[in-house]
């Protein structure tokens, strides 16, 4: 074996075919090049010119051997590979990225050695794919076992194969390995078919010293000593599925463990330390996949599902089958630190990542165009799970925000139809944005609503059946939810439902046949959303539908351009005085009218949001709205009136209403008892306050503070600075005293102060109370001693839930020497994770004295930030959008056009670039149209 030594060729070649993005007809596999070698393998050239591989090689088993070592902290391993090749040919053409491969061979189905020489292999660098030449024919129809041996360094940013470390009380830096592979980087950890249609079997062994557990997707079957003092865990085999789910951990963590009503072991994991902060997610997690077991009416197909609390990781979550990793703060609940949305967002994250055990990891989408079938189910599953298994956190408050969202980034032209091409690493990662998760799960809830939620969970029940261990398109969706059974499934007796039974619930609506395909086309291959603008003309409703763009007027002479070709299929609602029914009716045309009768006074369209469109009411329906609201508020839904009044600030952005009606709307608000529409009226004030705070306009800044309250000043002066009462109560009670300190209220900056004083002479070990404890610290921040002190709090802290809080406190700081320091130590990576830098980025430009200090931190350090997180990642879109969100000056937007022209070969693959000018370009539009608006509204309050 020592004698085959090392074969790598690595190989630039130059004159690659083909298209490198489109892969819809496959090219015919290389020509066979007969039974003999050629002469010498540097004769050989990269035989495919693809960025997906050909189909005609399909994976069906891996047989994984992995040995990370922590000292020296790389690996090695071998993998075996059983492949079914379906055309005659020499090559085998895989994913490797930055992996040494050390040996290959191929052996046929009864072991034997096709050659008895190492086999070439090639490198195809910017495609991460390697190619290795079999000097045999390998023939079609034939199995056949591709052997390779690598080895890497444990990478170091978040990807693949990675090393993670944390620090224990006694100052010991431990180190653990642990991967994340989605979407691209399961061929960083070993050479695979890294795509997510080739699904196949997975058997893994690990081996460790003793000091150490392994964990993978499935439960060990065996642990044997394999000398050097070493044991090796081999793990029972996967079930069928795509590699950006195998997962496994190297760790010294401990663990606490239930077991579900089917028999499923679950376990939460994480460093021996914070053990005690596991119990929460071990409940949640129990008690989620009991829900999911039932809902889906399939049983959840492993014997176990691992969630472990990773120290060091980029995103919030991951669903890998069978072992699930977050973030700390996605997974452990510390009782003395952990707010009340702390738990609400564990409680999401582990409803998310258990949801896609079956969206996404039972049924996954074909190719990457379509991850939204992964994540907007995910995120939709969000709400339905937590809603049935935790009703008191009254999840269902937070739905519209999703939506808001979703209608925030496709009211710009810089967004993308939910389903996008996307074909290379950097385009597949930012395709987990706001339009496959927020717009996807909006237009489910949409969906759902307009079938009723029988059909659709049947239709989604029979979608997950028909396509257990494989993948979906879009269509299987609709075709599974207008429910075409099989007569294979009348007489299995499995779940179906039969399109006459489908269409008493489902069409209502059209009330004659109907092409779901059709309508949901409108809604998934269109970018943007209708905006309805309804007008009263006696006993009728004129309706007309146009695309909403908040950054383009009627009058300005784009705009025909921008509206060519827009139409939705709208399934419409609305609600009248007259009755409590909730009317529908389904709008396939630009203009269309509806009966509502002479004696109806108001209409409110859109009931509770349940549809993806946003509604303007011309010709004084919006007086008449925000005369409803006056006079009996409670006439309509508490999601009714706060979607009226986020419809009337996007109107007001897009220039369709003037500030002042806008503002005249929230009047009513002093009335207003829920806080959901309280928060978003404030929401939407604290919104131009930040805004207007970054630039020089002290007088309106000051007098909009001051308004604000004034306004709100009951509701403050009601608050407590404890953590009793409800979910609700709690959650308003936080952002209304943030908000009220962040505006320099005396009397919350006292009361503040108190608490801080009393923490600092407890020295840090009083635990505030969690809902306010974040406000506590940013007015304690405000002095150097104070700042000092939460520093050394936060670097010694082992919740990370209180670090959190601290750290947002501590980016509060007027001071900008402070603030600076905060970035570097964000870029060094010690005191503060790299994992938290792109929220310190954004978090000190949110600040008025840091916002420039961001923006330029950026700019200098952009290459060292695009190394450590990837072009296309999260964070890099987080931390463009997050420094540029609040520019608003022309001479802002320009400066920003000049920074993304200096890096224009990157800008000009994120999709990022573009939303931040469409957002500088918004907030410019809407400074030039509504300061003197405000500033008179201002006046006129005063
Ligand atoms: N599948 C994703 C993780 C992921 C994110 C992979 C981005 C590749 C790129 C996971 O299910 C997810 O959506 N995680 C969220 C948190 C979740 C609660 C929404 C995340 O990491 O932000
Ligand atoms: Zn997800």
């Amino acid at each position: 074996m020592a004698l085959l030594g090392l074969l790598v060729l690595s190989l630039f070649h130059v004159s690659l075919v083909g298209s490198h993005t489109s892969s819809k007809h496959a090219p015919s596999p290389p020509q066979p090049a007969g039974e003999q070698s050629p002469e010498g393998s540097d004769n050989l050239s990269f035989p495919w010119s693809r960025l997906r591989l050909p189909r005609y090689i399909i994976p069906l088993h891996y047989d994984l051997h992995l040995h990370p070592n922590l000292t020296s902290l790389s690996f090695t391993g071998t993998v075996q590979i059983q492949i079914d090749v379906q055309n005659n040919t020499n090559w085998v053409v895989l994913h490797s990225k930055g992996l040494k491969i050390s040996k290959a061979t191929i052996l046929d189905q009864n072991l034997t050695h096709l050659s008895d020489k190492v086999l070439p292999v090639l490198h195809h660098p910017s495609h991460e794919q390697i190619g290795i030449f079999s000097p045999r024919v390998l023939s079609s129809g034939r199995k056949y076992f591709l052997c390779i041996e690598f080895g890497a360094e444990l990478a170091e940013g978040f990807y693949g194969f990675y090393k993670s470390t944390y620090r224990t009380s006694t100052g010991e830096t431990r180190t653990l390995a642990s991967t994340h592979f989605e979407p691209t980087s399961a061929r960083m950890a070993f050479p695979c078919f890294d795509e997510p249609n080739f699904k196949a079997n997975f058997t893994v062994r690990i081996k460790r010293n003793p000091e150490f557990i392994s964990l993978s997707n499935m439960p060990i079957v065996k642990t044997v000593e394999v000398g050097d003092g070493l044991l090796e865990d081999q793990f029972d085999v996967s079930v069928k599925m795509s590699t950006y789910l195998v997962a496994f951990v190297v760790c010294d963590f401990k663990s606490v463990t239930a077991t579900t009503s089917s028999g499923v072991q679950v376990s939460i994991y994480a460093s021996p330390e914070k053990w005690q902060q596991t119990s929460y997610a071990l409940e949640v997690a129990v008690k989620m996949l009991d829900f999911y077991d039932e809902y889906f009416n399939i049983h959840y197909p492993l014997p176990k599902q691992d969630l472990i609390a990773i120290p060091d990781f980029e995103s919030g979550a991951m669903e890998n089958w069978g072992l699930t990793t977050y973030r700390e703060t996605s997974l452990l609940y510390d009782p003395l630190t952990s707010s009340i949305s702390d738990k609400l967002w564990i409680t999401m994250v582990i409803g998310h990542e258990l949801a896609h055990q079956w969206f996404g990891n039972l049924v996954t989408m074909e190719w990457w165009n379509d991850i939204w079938l992964n994540e907007g189910f995910a995120r939709y599953m969000e709400y339905i799970s937590v809603e049935a298994t935790y009703p008191d956190l009254k999840v269902e408050e937070y739905l519209l925000h999703t939506c808001f969202a979703a209608v925030g980034s496709d009211s710009l032209n810089s967004s993308r139809p939910i389903s996008s091409p996307a074909e290379n690493p950097t385009q597949i990662k930012q395709m987990f944005d706001t339009a496959s998760y927020d717009k996807g799960a909006c237009v489910l809830h949409m969906l759902r609503h307009f079938l009723t939620d029988d059909v659709f969970q049947r239709g989604i029940v029979q979608y997950l059946r028909k396509y257990s261990y494989k993948n979906a398109l879009n269509q299987d969706l609709w075709d599974s939810l207008a429910n075409t059974c099989s007569e294979e499934d009348f007489i299995s007796g499995k779940h179906c439902y039969s399109s006459s039974q489908a269409s008493k619930n489902a069409y209502l609506f059209a009330g004659e046949h109907l092409d779901l395909t059709a309508m949901m086309n409108t809604w998934i291959l269109q970018k943007g959303i209708p905006l309805v603008t309804v007008t009263r003309k006696g006993p009728h409703l004129l309706l007309r539908q146009d695309r909403f763009l908040r950054t383009v007027l009627p009058s300005d002479p784009l705009w025909s351009s921008l509206q060519k070709g827009f139409l939705w299929h709208i399934p419409l609602t609305y609600k009248t005085d007259a009755s409590n029914t909730i009317h529908r009716h389904l709008m396939t045309t630009q203009t269309d009218s509806i009966h509502i009768g002479e004696e109806v006074s108001w209409v409110k369209v859109n009931t509770d949001m349940t549809g993806y469109y946003v509604v303007h009411y011309e010709d004084g329906g919006w007086d008449k709205m925000t005369k409803l609201l006056r006079q009996n508020h409670t006439a309509l839904s508490y999601k009714d009136r706060t979607q009226l009044i986020h419809n009337a600030f996007q109107l007001v952005t897009a220039g369709h209403l003037s500030l002042d009606k806008g503002l005249d709307l929230i009047g009513y608000l002093q009335l207003e008892t829920h806080n959901v529409p309280l928060l978003q009226g404030l929401g939407s004030l604290q919104a131009f306050y930040h805004m207007i705070e970054k630039r020089n306009e002290i007088d309106v800044t000051r007098k909009l503070r001051m308004h604000i309250l004034r306004f709100f000043r009951a509701v403050i002066d009601q608050q407590t600075w404890s953590d009793g009462g409800s979910v609700s109560e709690r959650r308003l009670r936080s952002e209304l005293l943030s908000l009220a300190c962040h505006l320099d209220d005396p009397p919350c900056l006292e009361r503040a102060r108190q608490s801080f004083k009393h923490w600092l002479q407890s020295k840090g070990t009083l635990n505030l109370p969690t809902d306010v404890a974040e406000t506590v610290f940013s007015v304690g921040a405000q002095e150097d001693h104070g700042w000092a002190s939460l520093l050394h709090t936060y670097n010694i802290s082992s919740s990370a839930a209180l670090k959190g809080k601290i750290l947002f406190a501590l980016t509060c700081s007027r001071d900008t020497n402070k603030l600076h320091r905060l970035l570097e130590l964000g870029l060094e990576g010690k005191v503060i994770r790299s994992q938290d830098l792109s929220s310190l980025i954004f978090m000190v430009a949110r600040n008025p004295q840091g916002h420039r200090l961001a923006w330029n931190f950026v700019k200098k350090n952009w290459d060292t930030l695009v190394q450590r997180f990837q072009l296309g990642s999260f964070c890099i879109r987080s931390i463009i959008i997050g420094t540029t969100g609040q520019f608003s000056s022309p001479e802002e937007l320009a400066e920003v056009q000049l920074f993304f022209e200096s890096i224009k070969e990157q800008a000009s693959q994120l999709r990022a670039a573009q939303v931040a000018l469409d957002n500088v370009q918004k907030n410019v539009r809407w400074f030039q149209r509504n300061l003197e608006t405000l500033r008179n509204w201002l006046n006129q309050q005063m």
